[in-house]
């Protein structure tokens, strides 16, 4: 469900108009709010209850510290990809003890780091990378928890870029390779291995990959269990996926349900990896149109955000709710609402009804979740500001970047 209502014709999130919000810190911004994070985190936790589990918010999905120190607070543990994410966590207070390292090409240095800090576990996707984390746990005489991330080769049935559990993804251990990862596991002594898991892709909007999966990890188990080796946890990834336009995935408790049937008696603790099912409705963006420009029998709302604040809909089609923050009366129109980027991909939705003028704004739904963290500065465009929304109160998590920030890595050559 979105974070956003309307009241007397004006767009709210908890009890701030997002006028109001655009008057004061300008757009665009992305807009969080607390209420909404925290509500989905303690459906979450609670729809596992009955059974031992931790949670492992998805880094990747949303990194604002001032968010993470939110679920941090709440109890979360977190999956990190980079030694970025790791730095990111413990920018935010959160507990070095619940981060889990995922990831297909986790560097050297990045490894190191991890160890050094005593992370609880790392996500292994292939030999070379088992050997890597062996000999860096050694050098620190250390012995590191591992799980083995296994490719399960099931269609998760969502877009084929966030699909990642299929033979052709480079994800995760094939079942072939598991034998032979398992002895070398066994001559390594710098490692422990606690536990297998996978991770089947993202926006997953039906029950049956994820217990597909789960069967696949409970068979491993079994084998497992015939060689005489232990395991103690059982890794199911993140992937629920959230209602964007019609899409009908299932609840968290149905989610929950399921799996807590599977593995209700096998005494092996659940590690759920979710990212967009926690803050993907929790955020919008906001952006004002500067232009409406009529071509032929096109209309287009030319906004002041672009491909550079929102990829979704420019690289996977991705389809979002625009909503006007202050509705008018009067005949809809269909309209492109693009960016200023200099590309025909460059929109944020297509063939949208409103009725809009210059200087409106728009509010982008269920944008918390692959949004701000997938911005760039395309076009040399300074980032956007992010507020987080509690109550009556806006609390500035991010400023807009400027310009300065953006150069000032880069340095003139003088011969
Ligand atoms: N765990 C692992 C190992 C992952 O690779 C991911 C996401 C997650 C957990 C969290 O999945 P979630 O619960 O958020 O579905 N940029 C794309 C999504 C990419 C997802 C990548 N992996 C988008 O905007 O749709």
């Amino acid at each position: 469900m979105s974070c956003l209502y309307y009241n007397d014709n004006q767009l709210f999130i908890e009890h701030v108009c997002l006028a109001d919000i655009a008057e004061q810190f300008g757009t665009p911004c992305y807009l969080y709010s607390k209420k909404c994070i925290i509500d989905n985190y303690r459906a979450f936790r609670d729809a596992f209850a009955d059974i031992p589990h931790q949670i492992c918010f998805a880094v990747k999905s949303n990194s604002n510290i001032a968010i993470l120190q939110l679920l941090a607070d709440m109890g979360a543990g977190f999956d990190i990809v980079s030694g970025g994410e790791l730095k990111r966590v413990i920018a935010a207070g959160g507990d070095h003890k619940k981060v889990i390292f995922s990831g297909v090409g986790k560097s050297e240095q990045d490894i190191e780091e991890a160890i050094r800090i005593g992370i609880f576990c790392f996500n292994v996707e292939s030999e070379q990378e088992l050997v890597r984390i062996a000999h860096l746990s050694a050098k620190q005489n250390k012995i590191v928890n591992i799980m083995l991330r296994v490719n399960p080769d099931i269609d998760a049935k969502t877009h084929s870029y966030i699909s990642t559990g299929m033979r052709e993804n480079k994800f995760g251990i094939e079942l072939i390779d598991l034998i032979t990862l398992l002895n070398k596991i066994s001559e390594l002594t710098s490692i422990k291995l606690i536990g297998i898991g996978c991770h089947i892709g993202s926006q997953i909007t039906e029950l049956e990959p994820f217990l597909l999966a789960m069967d696949h990890l409970l068979a491993i188990n079994a084998t497992l269990k015939e060689q005489g080796i232990k395991i103690q946890y059982l890794n199911i990834g993140g992937g629920l996926g959230i209602v964007y336009r019609d899409e009908t995935p299932p609840s968290v408790t149905e989610y929950a349900e399921a799996l807590q049937r599977k593995v209700s008696n096998t005494h092996l603790k659940l590690i759920l990896e979710p990212g967009r099912s926690i803050v993907g409705n929790a955020g919008i963006l906001l952006t004002k149109i500067e232009y409406i420009k009529n071509t032929g029998d096109k209309h287009f709302a030319i906004t002041d955000a672009g491909m550079n604040d929102l990829l979704r809909p420019a690289l996977y089609n991705a389809w979002q709710n625009i909503m006007p923050v202050t509705e008018h009366r009067g005949p809809e129109l269909s309209y492109d609402i693009a960016g200023p980027v200099c590309e025909s991909s460059d929109f944020l939705g297509r063939d949208r009804k409103l009725v809009i003028q210059p200087g409106d704004l728009l509010a982008i739904d269920c944008a918390g979740a692959y949004g701000f963290c997938m911005s760039s500065n395309y076009n040399s465009r300074c980032r956007p500001a992010e507020i987080l929304i509690s109550g009556h109160d806006a609390y500035l998590i991010r400023r807009r970047e400027t310009i300065e920030d953006m150069i000032a890595l880069e340095q003139l050559v003088v011969e």
